[in-house]
This record gives structure tokens, C-alpha cells and sequence, in this order.
């Protein structure tokens, strides 16, 4: 390894040989390489034997390269340069052998890296089959990689025929390994015989790593029906088809959807063009703390005890998102009936409503046992929940204001604001349903785009609030809490292992014809025998 009189003199004399590790190196990259230098008319060996003066490998780890070779220490390895593909490849550069410098050596003090310890003996990294059996974090190594296959993922998704859930699918699965790997990709030998690494996926990660680019992302990118495709589903309430309807009718802005009189009268839809530029706009993890607080608050005085938890991305730490999504329940099962009705109320009263639905719970037993689509989208659930709107005092982007507590602070703007906020009409049950709504507007004149345009402290932002029983709650937490693929994953791992029924309601196994409870969030990932993720590990 350093440079011995022996190796010196081996080398002086011209008789350098080269020993390649192929271990880590893709097929084509090696074979590749191995012509070059042939062609250079470097001398390669076949084998490791004494006259080999450089062995050159993929791996950062003295140890390692010790085990691959097969030796049983790195007194064998006293007369030769154990160096890295880069000096190869600067030799082939060259012309020559060149002089190996520290830069080219492999590190022989490292320890058995994270990279090692994730390696098998094939020398893959060890990645387990099921994405909800790994950890994936929020901040990756392979942001480049996975920007690329999400396009394609999307892209897939939007275009919705034939095959394309199923390949929309298979990218997520392949950015999803990326997400969880403890290193970044140089060499697409490293992950090509990973499980949920496609063909497809692994053809735009070599393109990328030869280019710095993937031709057919950087032309969907610049496609104009996908620009419109993201731009149309970026309003509340327009799903894919509703968006390649609006495109055929040749609307080419959310303004021309703005000014049409050819919209649906959905709810969502009629609110969420009004309030488009303002629900474009991410929610901060702040604000949707300031939030929760509040909605704790106003829950606690109606039913004190009530555990109210901020679940969806930002329990998984996500610092912004596209919504709030709150989880309520009670420990004595049963009170949580016709809470969400009065907590809307109150919330109303302190002007944070702008509208939305309440939804009863549509749960019977059966839901646990009967088949439910693993789609894509099909994730719903059967909770009593309120989906809508809320006003977010623009104070909330700051913790809801210096001087005061967060409930002053909130209390202080409601008073201040100027809203409409339609308090008289509060007895009448029927003022939350979204039409009545509109319809009680209508009849002042006032349109959602009257207040969107009015003089407003407030960001509207979509809230998702659940109502959950007591005896379901850790199944709902781990799903509420996401993330989307997770859940699939998890679901799927359920059903294939242990032929086990999972959704947000509880956990059914077929086998033994029975339902298995849960106590903690814990106890979920120990029912389907799989490690527990925090919440942060959960972002595949
Ligand atoms: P979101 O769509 O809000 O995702 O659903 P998110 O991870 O919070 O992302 P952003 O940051 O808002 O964009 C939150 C979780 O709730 C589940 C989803 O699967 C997701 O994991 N969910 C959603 C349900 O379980 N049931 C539903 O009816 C809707
Ligand atoms: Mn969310």
C-alpha cells in the first residue's frame, strides 16, 4: 500500500499491472473499462497474484477490499497501491500509468463505512424488499435521481391509460429505495439488482450519471398539455379529468376557468378558484401548529380529555405542506359523537371557517373485512371528517404573534377581522352545507371571489379535520400520518405476509377471522411484525 522499495522498483521498470475488483462495478462500465486500457496498452491481470502493482476498486474500504481479495490481512497487500477507478481513469486519460497521489488511495483507516454496513456479500447495500420496513427520511442523498423519476411518476399519473398506474407505480417504488439509501448513486451497478429498481428507472439514472440529464424527463418537463395537467390539478376541487376536460375546451390559465360561467357548481371547485393563488401557496409548519393549538383549545373546552394530533406531513416533519390535517379522538369511546359539529361551530365564531363539508361517518364493521382497492388513490377512509377551508390570521406564519399566548393572539384577530363571517345565522344546521352557504350569499350579493378580493389579514387554507373512534385511533394515526406510498406499502405487506386486512379503521386477519387491537402506534407496526418507524422514518 505505501509505496515499497519492491513496488517502486516494479513500477520503474515498467511493469505495471493492474488487478481490477469488479465488485461494485456495473457489466458494461467494466468491460468498457477493461478495453480502454488494453487499448492504452496498460497491462491488466486476470487475477490478484504478487506481480499485480495497483489494485483498482469501487470500494472506500480497505477492510473490504481485503475480504474481496480474499486475503487474510493487509500485510499481503505491502507492496501495492490499492487505488480508486479514478486513477484509472486518469492513467486512461494520460496515456500512462500516472503517479498515484493520496487523492487515488483508498482509504485504509476508515472504518466499516454506513456504506459497508448496508452492503451484503454481493456487495449490494441491503435494502429491504418493502418500503415500509425501511427508514426514509426527509433529507436524502438522491435528490437529483428522484426529482427526475417523480416527474416521470406524475406524468404517468396524469396520463392515466392503460399501463401508466402500474408505471407510475414502479417509479415511485424505484424513488423510494433511492430515498432510503445512505449514499449517493455514482455507478448504477451499485443498486441495478435492488428489487423495486426497474429497468426503466435504472436507464434514467445512467442517463443522468453520463449526462447530468434524462432526455425524456427534460421533455416532459417542457411539455405543454403536462404544464397545464399541473397547473389545472393545482386547484382544490380538479382531479385529472376535470383538468384534461378544461384543457380540451382550450383554456390555457386558471384565469380562463376564473372567468367562465362553465364550471361546475362543486364546492370545492367554486372555492378553490376564488382562493387559488392563496392555496397555491404552502402551509408552514408554524401556522399549521398555530392551528392545531387552537383547535385543541376550542375541542378541550367542549370535551376536555380529547386527544387532538397534527398528523399528515408535518408529523413526519415536513416543514411545509398543502393542507392541515388534524386527528380527534376520546380514551372513553363514544363521547367523540357530535363533537365535530359543535367544534365547527366555535371555530366559526372565531372567524377561522371560510366553508367546507362535514361528512358523516360511512363505517360498519364490514369495512374491516371487506376488500378495498390499493390504488393509487384509493386511500379513503370512512371517518366522520369536516374537509374545508380556514381562515389563517397572517400572524399564525409567526406562531400567532409575539405578546401573547396563541389563544389571545387568535381571539385578538378574530375580533379584528373584517370577514363576513355569516354569526347570525349560526342556529340554523343547515348554514354548513356548502350550498346553503353559497345560496345565503347569494342572496347578499357576495361571491367567494367578493371576500378572496376584500381587504383580508387571513391565507386560506385547506384543513382536513377526523373524527375517530377511540378503539381505532393508532390504525387511523399511522395512516393519517402517511406518508401516501407508506400506507400502500404497509397495506400491501399486510395483505401478501400475512394475509391481513389493514386500513385506517383496524387491523383484520383473515386467517383468524378476527380483529386484532391496537394500544399504541407501536403496537400497529408489531401486529404486521414489522420495526417501528418514527414518523420522520415514514417519508417514502
Ligand atoms: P395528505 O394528502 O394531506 O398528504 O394526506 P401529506 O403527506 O400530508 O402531504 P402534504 O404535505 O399535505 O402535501 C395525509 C395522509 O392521510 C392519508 C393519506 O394517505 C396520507 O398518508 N389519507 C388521506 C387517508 O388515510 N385517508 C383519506 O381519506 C385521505
Ligand atoms: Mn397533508
Amino acid at each position: 500500500m505505501a509505496t515499497s522499495s519492491r513496488l517502486t522498483e516494479k513500477i520503474v521498470n515498467n511493469k505495471t499491472l493492474i488487478y481490477i475488483l469488479s465488485q461494485r462495478i456495473q457489466r458494461r462500465r467494466l468491460e468498457d473499462i477493461k478495453k480502454a486500457t488494453k487499448k492504452k496498452q496498460i497491462n491488466l491481470s486476470d487475477s490478484f497474484s504478487s506481480n499485480v502493482t495497483h489494485v483498482v476498486t469501487e470500494s472506500d474500504n480497505m477492510q473490504q477490499v481485503i475480504r474481496w481479495l480474499d486475503l487474510d490481512s493487509d500485510a499481503d497487500l505491502h507492496d501495492v497501491e490499492v487505488v480508486t477507478l479514478t486513477w484509472l481513469t486518469d492513467s486512461l486519460k494520460a496515456g500512462k500509468p500516472v503517479t498515484v497521489e493520496a487523492k487515488h488511495r483508498v482509504n485504509q483507516d476508515s472504518e466499516e463505512s454506513v456504506d459497508e454496513e448496508h452492503s451484503s456479500s454481493s456487495n449490494e447495500p441491503v435494502v429491504a424488499d418493502w418500503a415500509c420496513q425501511r427508514v426514509t427520511l426527509l433529507r436524502h442523498h438522491n435528490h437529483q435521481f428522484v426529482d427526475a423519476l417523480e416527474i416521470l411518476q406524475k406524468y404517468a399519473e396524469m396520463r392515466d391509460v392503460n399501463q401508466d398506474y402500474s408505471r407510475a407505480l414502479a417509479f415511485r417504488r424505484a424513488s423510494c429505495v433511492l430515498k432510503s439509501l445512505p449514499f449517493t448513486v455514482t455507478s448504477v451497478s451499485q443498486i441495478e439488482n435492488i428489487k423495486d429498481m426497474g429497468a426503466h428507472s435504472l436507464r434514467v439514472i445512467q442517463e443522468i450519471l453520463n449526462s447530468g440529464v434524462c432526455q425524456e424527463v427534460e421533455t416532459i418537463k417542457k411539455d405543454d398539455w403536462f404544464q397545464k395537467m399541473k397547473m389545472f390539478t393545482s386547484v382544490f376541487g380538479v382531479g385529472p379529468s376535470t383538468a384534461k376536460k378544461w384543457i380540451e375546451r382550450g383554456w390555457t390559465s386558471v384565469r380562463d376557468a376564473q372567468q367562465s360561467d362553465n364550471i361546475s357548481s362543486d364546492w370545492r371547485l367554486i372555492w378553490g378558484l376564488a382562493f387559488h393563488s392563496d392555496l397555491m401557496k404552502p402551509v408552514l409548519a408554524t401556522e399549521a401548529d398555530v392551528f392545531t393549538c387552537i383547535v385543541r383549545e376550542e375541542t378541550d373546552r367542549l370535551l376536555p380529555g380529547a386527544i387532538v394530533e397534527l398528523t399528515g406531513g408535518f408529523r413526519r416533519k415536513k416543514q411545509s405542506g398543502h393542507d392541515v390535517d388534524i386527528l380527534i379522538t376520546h380514551p372513553d369511546e363514544g363521547k367523540e359523537t357530535g363533537l365535530l359539529k359543535q367544534l365547527l361551530e366555535r371555530l366559526e365564531r372565531r372567524g377561522l371557517v371560510l366553508c367546507g363539508n362535514l361528512e358523516k361517518s360511512t363505517y360498519t364493521d364490514d369495512v374491516l373485512v371487506r376488500d378495498f382497492k390499493l390504488s393509487m388513490r384509493g386511500q379513503l377512509d370512512h371517518f366522520e371528517k369536516w374537509l374545508g377551508i380556514c381562515k389563517f390570521h397572517n400572524s399564525f406564519q409567526h406562531g400567532g404573534g409575539k405578546d401573547s399566548t396563541t389563544a389571545e393572539c387568535v381571539n385578538r384577530n378574530a375580533s379584528e377581522d373584517r370577514m363576513p363571517c355569516f354569526h347570525a345565522s349560526l342556529d340554523d344546521k343547515d348554514d354548513y352545507e356548502p350550498k346553503a352557504k353559497l345560496k345565503k350569499m347569494a342572496a347578499e350579493n357576495l361571491t367567494p371571489k367578493h371576500i378572496a378580493d376584500s381587504d383580508r389579514g387571513w391565507t386560506a387554507r385547506r384543513v382536513d379535520l377526523i373524527i375517530c373512534p377511540f378503539s381505532q385511533y393508532w390504525y387511523a394515526l399511522v395512516g393519517w400520518t402517511g406518508s401516501k406510498h407508506f400506507n400502500r406499502d404497509l397495506r400491501l405487506y399486510a395483505q401478501r405476509v400475512h394475509n391481513m386486512k389493514l386500513t385506517s379503521h383496524g387491523l383484520y386477519s383473515q386467517a383468524k377471522g378476527k380483529i386484532i387491537a391496537a394500544n399504541s402506534e407501536k403496537d400497529v407496526f408489531d401486529n404486521l411484525t414489522i420495526p417501528y418507524r418514527e414518523p420522520y422514518e415514514r417519508n417514502c
